[in-house]
């Protein structure tokens, strides 16, 4: 294992609300995720998981403590930096798929190339390379619509690998599928993590979390 960590959590607090009904959702988090980890971070309902990865994701600030990605603090800097960060480094992957309606598989796929280097003419290219990794070539025409739960989530899973992100980022990736089509989703996440990607899966499913190769368990707002 390299000895420095893509990502580094330390003393990570957050709070909701404000005095006297504040509300800690995280206490005093360290974590530290390198290259190549399948982390699933999992815990009932409530326990801070969602919480615990918008700040991993960089969507959301930590109220104390700090945030290094690729050794660079990471928790100070301001929404637009950030956003460039998040489009870059991160892949995510959410329970709802949050698939643009009226837009084809591909065009779904390669919406966050918009402000990437990478020349406008290959943009198609790498869509059709990222769907063809999700095994989705025979239906990059199709809107959400016309896509069965389980593709569309395999688009959003090419969505969140187009830029080549160093994470992915798994929220509940399962929660609106039949068992079945959850099973092809987890196949694919534990297919992405032996090609070298790295991978955080948050459930709330302990034997889901069971598959992979770190298990972080999280109750109450504490890593346990
Ligand atoms: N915006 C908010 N304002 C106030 N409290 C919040 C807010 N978001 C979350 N919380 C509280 O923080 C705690 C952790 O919420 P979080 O969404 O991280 O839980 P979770 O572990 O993802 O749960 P689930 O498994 O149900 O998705 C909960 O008690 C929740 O009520
Ligand atoms: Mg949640």
């Amino acid at each position: 294992m390299p000895s420095s960590p893509i990502l580094s959590l330390s003393n990570i607090n957050k709070f909701y609300g404000q005095k006297p009904n504040l509300f800690q959702a995280l206490k005093n988090i360290n974590l530290k995720i390198y290259s190549g980890d399948f982390i699933s971070i999992t815990g009932p309902s409530g326990s801070g998981k969602s919480t615990l990865m918008h700040i991993i994701g960089l969507l959301d600030n930590p109220s104390s403590g700090q945030i290094f990605l690729n050794k660079k603090d990471v928790s100070k800097l301001k929404e637009k930096q950030l956003a460039k960060i998040r489009n870059q480094k991160l892949g995510f992957v959410f329970q709802q798929f949050n698939l643009l309606k009226r837009t084809s598989s591909l065009d779904n796929v390669i919406l966050p190339l918009i402000y990437s280097d990478l020349a406008k003419k290959e943009h198609k290219t790498r869509g059709l390379e990222m769907l063809k990794k999700v095994s989705l070539s025979d239906k990059i025409h199709n809107t959400p619509a016309q896509l069965s739960g389980g593709q569309q989530q395999r688009v959003a899973i090419a969505r969140a690998l187009v830029n080549q992100p160093q994470i992915i980022l798994a929220d509940e990736p399962t929660g609106n599928l039949d068992s079945k089509s959850g099973q092809q989703i987890i196949k694919l996440l534990i297919k992405l993590n032996q090609e070298g990607h790295t991978v955080i899966l948050v459930t709330h499913d302990p034997k889901l979390a069971k598959i992979a190769k770190k298990v972080i368990i999280i109750k109450d707002g504490k890593i346990c």
